[in-house]
């Protein structure tokens, strides 16, 4: 069997995936009537014309903006049954779902609004196509810690629903540090601490994921390659990665995917995983950054067999379901 042909039947895993950035142009306009709210796009021909990013804030401005329009619960669900959606055609029988609440709280959606919506989808995604799923909270790091610690003490009620934290949104000038007592509250909460760390911060904002935020996986973590230190570190400790390949281009953090690295970390020894990351705005969902890679990277059945693995490896499933999946490749 070819790569291209086992990636696009194999029951896969999807690591990393932020919810607001599955929201297509189509469902976008649709959910914006339905609000009765203007979009500064004539149309959705036009709207797609503004996905053209230099880096990652040029992408996260035109992400927030495209978040307004969700106002209630019934978009919340839609949006995220969407998604489900494409997890179905795709055979993606498990994901990882980030969402950011401060993005639609700040605007006074009520963190409740946001998480029933959710909730709701994966429910109905649980029963109706069999795939599994947990939630990421993630944190805007661009914003302070207190209003990071106000998220957290919202989610409270709500803890039986939500897996691990997160830390996202513009990396630069915001290291780890900001939020290691966000963090270690949030531990102490119950929640698995994960980070974006290394898309496009250095590689000591990875050091300081790894050692203040004590995170369990590494979100992208790409600029971990200039430290050899780092990377032995990460293989020996077997830190997950989870790679974002169609993302990293998009953003021009690599800048075409024949360059990118997920070959080169897998032959380290790094555990690496693919993900989408924002396939709304980056051209493709799971399937395709897998497709992507095998094409530009020259990627074998073992080394596609093996990133497939990973993704339930570095799950946070329990250990019978990830072993019961792990069973079925
Ligand atoms: N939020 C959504 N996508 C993101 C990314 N790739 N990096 C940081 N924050 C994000
Ligand atoms: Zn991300």
């Amino acid at each position: 069997m070819t790569p291209a042909d086992y990636i696009k039947q194999v029951p896969k895993a999807e690591l990393h995936l932020h919810i607001e950035g599955s929201f297509e142009p189509e469902l976008m306009f649709q959910i914006a009537q339905r609000n009765k709210i203007a979009i500064p796009y004539e149309s959705i021909e036009e709207l797609k014309k503004a996905y053209q990013f230099g880096n990652l804030q040029d992408f996260l401005d035109i992400y927030y903006a495209g978040a307004n329009v969700l106002i209630h619960e019934e978009d919340f669900y839609d949006l995220t049954m969407a998604y489900f959606q494409h997890c179905a055609e795709e055979n993606v029988v498990h994901t990882e779902i980030m969402f950011d609440p401060q993005t639609h709280t700040k605007r006074g959606i009520a963190f409740s609004t946001v998480i029933n919506g959710i909730q709701k989808a994966r429910v109905e995604a649980e029963s109706k196509w069999g795939i599994s799923s947990l939630l990421i909270m993630s944190y805007l790091r661009h914003l302070s810690e207190e209003d990071a610690f106000d998220t957290l003490a919202q989610s409270l009620p709500y803890k039986h629903l939500i897996k691990a934290v997160g830390l996202d949104s513009s990396e630069k000038g915001n290291p780890p540090s900001k939020f290691q007592k966000v963090f270690d509250a949030s531990v102490k909460a119950g929640y698995i601490p994960v980070a974006h760390a290394g898309e496009e911060g250095p590689a000591d904002y990875i050091w300081e994921a790894l050692d203040l935020l004590q995170v369990a996986r590494i979100d992208h973590g790409n600029n971990c390659l200039s430290d050899i230190s780092l990377v032995d570190r990460l293989v020996n400790e077997k830190m997950a990665l989870t790679v974002c390949p169609l993302s990293n281009t998009a953003l021009r953090n690599v800048d075409e995917i024949k360059n990118h690295p997920l070959k080169k970390m897998l032959d380290l020894g790094l555990k690496a995983t693919v993900n989408s990351d924002d396939p709304a705005y980056f051209g493709g969902y799971l399937t395709q950054n897998y497709l992507d890679c095998i094409e530009a990277l020259d990627l074998t059945l073992e080394e596609v067999k093996q990133l497939v693995r990973n993704s339930f490896e570095y799950s946070f499933l329990p250990e019978g379901r990830k072993q019961e999946l792990i069973a079925q490749l």
